[in-house]
């Protein structure tokens, strides 16, 4: 059994939530091609939804109509962000200025996730929010007239940098963020499309309130290179692999996969680079590779991979040497403690790792043999589809508890593993 042939893996979750939010402020018809409906894409626009935006889907394509905010009407006022962070701490920038009472409320893992990084900068703006215990969802929001701040973001995040981008678009007066860490910059490029003018010079943006964005008719989204990274490990890894991945997003804030990838000795091949709007795409081609070295990877790497350590991890288990993945404590807040998580699951299969403070150190073994366990992806996506990678490479099965968890940022994840190992 290899992966082989050509696949276009699932639409990129963090673009899909910035279209459809646009297009839901924007007044009038926006067609998103290649959109994720993912459970937490669908979270993003059901909230809309409930304001009077209205949504067609066709094949591969979302089509959005909206009243503009103006006409937004405010029928229920409990919204649920689901299982999503990038819903809630989002679309906080956005509740915080409509003319309404509204509260946000989140899934058990959701609810757990600090929200008060978000909420700062945005009460500094005038917002008015009400946090659990200060700390968490759900948050009850009345909407107030908000005003322009300078803010230096404490923590590398790009939901908090968006949220209190999308405040700014309706502030008045100068916002000013301070970014000390790159993160990844969707919302930036597609501020563009929707012609929202700002200025980002030095790792600070600077925008003027209040300005609407307007539709640019038709948004791309590229193929998400956090879902391909699961096709580039295993292809890497299951002997005699030779598989394409078509119109991957390579944005420069995202790519730090391809990267290490590399770096480790991987085989991978990028073709036929070109721009979907702001976004820079390509195809890559992955071959098996047998003798790949452990790396460190630290500092400002781990913005452009975050997501993709836990499958990075898997890889590093059986690369030559040590793999250490520093300055990442940014994994304990994600769906689940991305580091205890992934370390947990890939001992309970074998594999000889540690958690440290700020992330993990892996020996690898280019000779290791995984062995059967019971393993659960404790309801994170990113942890179901890792494993799930990990079975290929075992002779016997692989018995992974809540394995739908994908159906987060992936669902077709099976159906396209099945189109690709032959
Ligand atoms: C995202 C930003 C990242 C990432 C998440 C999606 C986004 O989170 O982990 O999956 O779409 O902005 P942080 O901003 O918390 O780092």
């Amino acid at each position: 059994m290899r992966l082989s042939g050509e696949l276009q893996v699932a639409g990129d979750k963090s673009i899909t939530h910035r279209a459809i939010i646009l297009s839901s402020l924007a007044t009038g018809q926006t067609v998103i091609h290649n959109p994720l409906l993912g459970a937490d894409c669908l979270s993003t626009l059901e909230i809309f939804k409930q304001f009077g935006v209205t949504y067609q889907l066709t094949a591969n394509q979302l089509i959005i109509d909206s009243p503009g905010v103006d006409g937004f009407t405010y029928s229920n006022s409990i919204l649920d962000a689901g299982n999503s962070g990038t819903t809630a701490r989002l679309l906080m920038g956005v509740l915080s200025a409509l003319p309404t009472t509204l509260t946000l409320v989140g899934d058990a893992s959701l609810s757990k996730r600090p929200m008060k990084r978000v909420t700062s900068p945005l009460k500094q703006m005038g917002a008015c929010i009400e946090l659990t215990h200060d700390q968490t969802l759900p948050a009850t929001i009345k909407g107030q007239s908000l005003n322009g701040i300078e803010y230096e973001l404490p923590v590398a995040s790009a939901q908090v940098k968006s949220a209190i981008m999308l405040a700014a678009m309706f502030a008045s007066g100068e916002t000013k963020i301070h970014e000390p860490v790159p993160t990844r910059d969707h919302t930036e490029k597609m501020f563009e499309d929707f012609q929202i003018v700002y200025n980002k010079e030095n790792r600070v943006i600077t925008l003027s309130g209040p300005q609407m964005p307007k539709t640019p008719g038709q948004v791309f989204v590229p193929a998400d290179i956090s879902s391909a990274a699961f096709f580039m490990v295993a292809a890497l890894m299951v002997e005699g692999s030779d598989l394409i991945l078509k119109n991957v997003g390579l944005n420069e804030t995202r790519c730090g996969i391809v990267d290490v990838l590399l770096q480790m000795g991987g085989r991978l091949t990028i073709q036929n680079e070109r721009y979907f709007g702001g976004e820079r795409v390509a195809d890559i081609r992955v071959q098996y590779t047998k003798d790949l070295k452990g790396i460190i990877i630290e500092g400002e790497m781990i913005p452009r991979l975050i997501d993709e350590i836990p499958i990075i991890a898997l890889l590093a288990t059986k690369a030559m040497g040590q793999t250490i993945i520093k300055d990442a404590e940014e994994l304990k807040v994600k769906e689940t403690n991305r580091i205890d998580v992934t370390v947990g699951e890939l001992k309970a299969i074998g594999a000889n790792l540690f958690s440290t403070e700020d992330g993990m150190v892996i020996n690898g073994d280019i000779n290791l043999s995984y062995h059967p366990a019971l393993v659960s992806s404790h309801g994170d996506h990113r942890i179901a589809m890792m494993l799930y990678v990990a079975s290929l490479l075992m002779k016997n099965e692989l018995e992974i508890e809540e394995m739908q968890a994908m159906n987060i940022s992936y669902p077709d994840f099976l159906v396209h593993m099945q189109k690709v190992l032959k």
